[in-house]
């Protein structure tokens, strides 16, 4: 504005009478500004600014996604599902660049909340930190004199604490108390113990299961809307997500209620965690991650004979040909089980256990009363790792929820990937 004027005066002298109109137009303009701003300052909304790529409307749950990211595509749709975001992470150091854009994303432009569960923390380089100068550089108006207030978004990102060691494994023992496990636990002497102080497996259980009560603690979900909910738990140190628009997709169309699909609906919709070489940077051999967390129907572990405690071939059921695949061999399997008819569309893959990084839940699913991830059953002690020592937290809470629920479905999504490795 100020520009402008200063435009408009240079000609002033050479013709008086235009200075004027030219000068009592800029106070009309000044003017009408200024009530802009006015109604708009009482308003709570400035709805001349909408098509502004840098304006947010700071009014919680009426948020204004940035124009430049949103394509008409990605807009949010009011039928998109209920979908919350969960993950735990060792410090605010330890999250990648790519989790926090991530969560950027879904917050400010799908209106998605997250929790984060947090058990270091660097204050110097917090999250909050990160996220706030973030907010700030994409969803600030650039001109001088824009807010400096946090862009409201932002906010649906809740980032907590974990509580001390000691009183996590306090937890972990009323539980496992007031079930009957502990005394299980105690007269076997058992391996596998989510107790352990010192397993890193076992301190995951523990942090994992607390966000997870503190979720179904804190966040109100409808009796009527629980079965239409998504949560989606994701590692925070990935390198690469799916789109966000692919996880509605999934959901919409293999895991809601309201399916019209064919297929049968499922529980729970695992993200395929693909590797790469590090080392053949011109040839991008790949291949499958996360099989700790993996097992397919009926009970293959496709884990090496090395980094396993029971041999290849003893589980009940396990398809010795399966469980010896390659990481390669693993993701054509993938690859080959959800091919359809039509090239790059893929079907979710049914397994018994998997993960990848990132995998939708049904809420009431993972919600459940009966079933935890720092639960002790000594039926899964036989997928300890070696290195490890202990059952990955994920295969004990499918393991639960497939016993409990003898209907618990769950597959692995082969077009839906994170990365796990950078070169
Ligand atoms: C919203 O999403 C639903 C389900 O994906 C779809 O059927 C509907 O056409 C969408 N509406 C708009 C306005 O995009
Ligand atoms: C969430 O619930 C836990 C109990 O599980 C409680 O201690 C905590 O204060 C709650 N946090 C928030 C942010 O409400
Ligand atoms: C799906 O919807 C039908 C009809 O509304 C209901 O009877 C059924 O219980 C629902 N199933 C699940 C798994 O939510
Ligand atoms: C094991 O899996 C392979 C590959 O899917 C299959 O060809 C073979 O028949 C299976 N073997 C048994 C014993 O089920
Ligand atoms: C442990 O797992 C076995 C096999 O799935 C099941 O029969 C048993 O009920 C489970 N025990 C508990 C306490 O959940």
């Amino acid at each position: 504005m100020a520009g402008s004027m200063q435009q408009q005066q240079q000609p002033t002298k050479a013709r008086p009478k235009v200075v004027r109109t030219n000068v009592l137009f800029a106070l009309l303009l000044l003017v009408a500004c200024l009530q802009m701003i006015l109604i708009s300052i009482f308003s709570g909304r400035i709805e001349n600014h909408a098509s502004d790529p840098l304006y947010v409307i700071h009014k919680p749950n009426m948020i204004q996604p940035q124009q430049q990211v949103l394509t008409r595509k990605d807009k949010r749709n009011t039928s998109t599902p209920n979908m919350i975001f969960a993950g735990i992470s060792y410090s605010d150091d330890t999250i990648s660049e790519t989790a926090i854009q991530y969560l950027m994303e879904a917050a400010c432009k799908y209106h998605i909340q997250s929790h984060v569960l947090l058990s270091k923390r660097t204050h110097k380089t917090s999250l909050e930190h990160k996220i706030y100068l973030l907010g700030q550089h994409r969803y600030m108006r650039l001109a001088k004199g824009g807010t400096a207030r946090q862009p409201a978004c932002t906010e649906l990102i809740h980032i907590t604490t974990a509580p001390s060691d000691e009183q996590l494994i306090g937890e972990t023992l009323t539980r496992m108390q007031s079930t009957g496990e502990i005394n299980e636990l105690l007269s076997e002497g058992a391996p596998n113990n989510p107790l352990d102080p010192e397993n890193r497996v076992a301190r995951i259980k523990r942090v994992r299961e607390y966000q997870r009560q503190m979720i179904r603690d804190n966040v109100s979900f409808k009796q009527s809307n629980v079965k239409q909910s998504i949560i989606a738990m994701i590692d925070l140190d990935m390198f690469d997500y799916p789109p966000i628009s692919k996880l509605i997709e999934v959901t919409e169309k293999y895991m809601l209620n309201s399916s019209t699909s064919a297929l049968a609906t499922y529980d729970a919709i695992c993200a395929n965690g693909v590797q790469r070489s590090r080392y053949k940077e011109h040839f991008p051999h790949r291949g499958y991650y996360d099989s700790f967390a993996t097992l397919l129907l009926p009970n293959t572990w496709p884990v090496g004979e090395d980094k396993r405690t029971i041999p290849r071939g003893l589980l009940k059921g396990e398809n010795v040909t399966l469980s010896k695949l390659s990481v390669r061999g693993l993701l054509d399997y993938f690859l080959k089980e959800g091919s359809t008819n039509s090239e790059n569309t893929y079907n979710p893959v049914p397994v018994r256990s998997c993960f990848g990084g990132l995998t939708l839940y049904r809420a009431d699913a993972w919600l459940s009363l009966h079933c935890r991830y720092d639960l002790y059953n000594k039926s899964v002690d036989v997928y300890r790792g070696k290195e490890e020592h202990q059952t990955c937290e994920h295969v004990v809470l499918h393991e639960c929820l497939r016993e409990k629920y003898n209907d618990f479905r769950i597959a692995v999504q082969p077009d839906m990937t994170t990365l796990w490795h950078l070169m």
